[in-house]
């Protein structure tokens, strides 16, 4: 995402959420000029500002990654600065890119705190925690994912304005993501001394590499459950009151809360066969699929049952080549046919 655009997007976002002044920097005022609130924000965060850019290409790119090959496949998401990742149906491929950009946001944040490149990332004040013996310590603090979590839960979390069921989906989807970047925090430790011996060992908290929460994400989005928002009981309840909370959220099946590590959607999913705007679905016409996979990459699956085409690519390439005493290549010319095949 252009840069521009990028900050751009984090000042819709502030415009609705007069706080965010207080978190980015004292001396902005978010509510007023666009053009100068973009060079304002850049000039009083302008590492939170980065970091926050990487987390959110970093989601999308994983996010593309992880469903490479279905039918929806993240593609278009976070193309539109204005829209982001926001998809408008509250399917299951919805709490998954809610989901995966908190979980960017979280890492982005976190690691830039433990690099030591954001002020306002009070961690280097506890970086030595000694522990046990005198030769080993923890080097640590900084690591760990919770400053990155606590901005994405103030920064994403403000977009959920509305008190329904579509804002308590995307904040549940967006702690699942902040949680599993917490969660997946490991201790690694190195040790140093004579000849291999670890007489002093030095440890710290490292965070998990995205595609790894990417994975654990992916995971979750097979697993997601499907929740209903809770009747309220208005007896005894004031108006204003039960306007102001989000609904809870009940797994269809079960009636019981969902678990804080699930996902959760309100809707079915499209087939994502054809183009959908209202889907935001381009529709699998022209994808590339897999002949011999019977998974979600495969001919059939993907193309929908309406079949596909076969192009062979024919490729002349350099091939064999030998070295001859002295000094000089030769090499035969070999011919390589590959077969694509495009969905119909
Ligand atoms: C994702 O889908 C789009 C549109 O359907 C397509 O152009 C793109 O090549 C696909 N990407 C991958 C990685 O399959
Ligand atoms: C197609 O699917 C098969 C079986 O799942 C797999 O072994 C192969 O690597 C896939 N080919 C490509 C080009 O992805």
């Amino acid at each position: 995402m252009p840069r521009a655009a990028l900050v751009y997007n984090l000042l819709l976002l502030c415009v609705r959420w007069s706080r965010c002044g207080a978190l980015l920097g004292a001396n902005i005022v978010c509510a007023r000029g666009l053009t100068e609130r973009q060079r304002a924000l850049c000039h009083a965060a302008p590492a939170a500002v980065a970091a926050l850019g990487n987390g959110l290409s970093m989601a999308y790119a994983e996010c593309r990654a992880q469903l490479a090959g279905r039918r929806w496949n993240c593609s278009g998401v976070g193309d539109d600065p204005r829209l982001g990742h926001v998809l408008p149906l509250a399917t299951r491929e919805a709490a998954f890119t809610y989901a995966i950009t908190a979980a960017g946001v979280t890492h982005a944040l976190s690691e830039a705190c433990a690099r030591g490149d954001l002020p306002a990332c009070a961690c280097a004040a506890n970086r030595r925690r000694f522990s046990g013996a005198a030769e080993q310590f923890e080097y640590g603090g900084c690591g760990e994912a919770s400053f990155g979590a606590r901005f994405a839960r103030r920064f994403l979390d403000a977009r959920e304005l509305e008190a329904d069921a579509r804002a308590a989906m995307n904040l549940h989807n967006n702690r699942v993501g902040r949680k599993v970047v917490k969660e997946m925090v490991r201790r690694e430790c190195k040790c140093h001394g004579v000849s291999g011996s670890c007489a002093v060992r030095t440890c710290w908290r490292a965070l998990p590499p995205f595609p790894a929460v990417g994975a654990a994400l992916r995971d979750k989005l097979r697993r997601a459950k499907h929740v209903v928002a809770e009747e309220y009981d208005l007896r005894g309840l004031h108006a204003r009151a039960v306007a102001l909370r989000h609904p809870r959220l009940v797994v269809r099946r079960t009636g019981k809360p969902p678990r804080k590590s699930e996902l959760v959607f309100l809707a079915k999913s499209p087939q994502y066969c054809e183009p959908d705007a209202a889907a935001a679905a381009p529709g699998t016409h022209g994808r590339h699929c897999n002949r011999t996979s019977k998974g979600e990459d495969g001919c059939d699956l993907l193309c929908c049952g309406r079949g596909y085409s076969t192009v062979t690519l024919v490729r002349e390439a350099k091939c064999r080549c030998q070295f001859h005493w002295c000094c000089s290549v030769s090499c035969h010319s070999c011919v390589t046919r590959t077969d694509t095949h495009v969905c119909n």
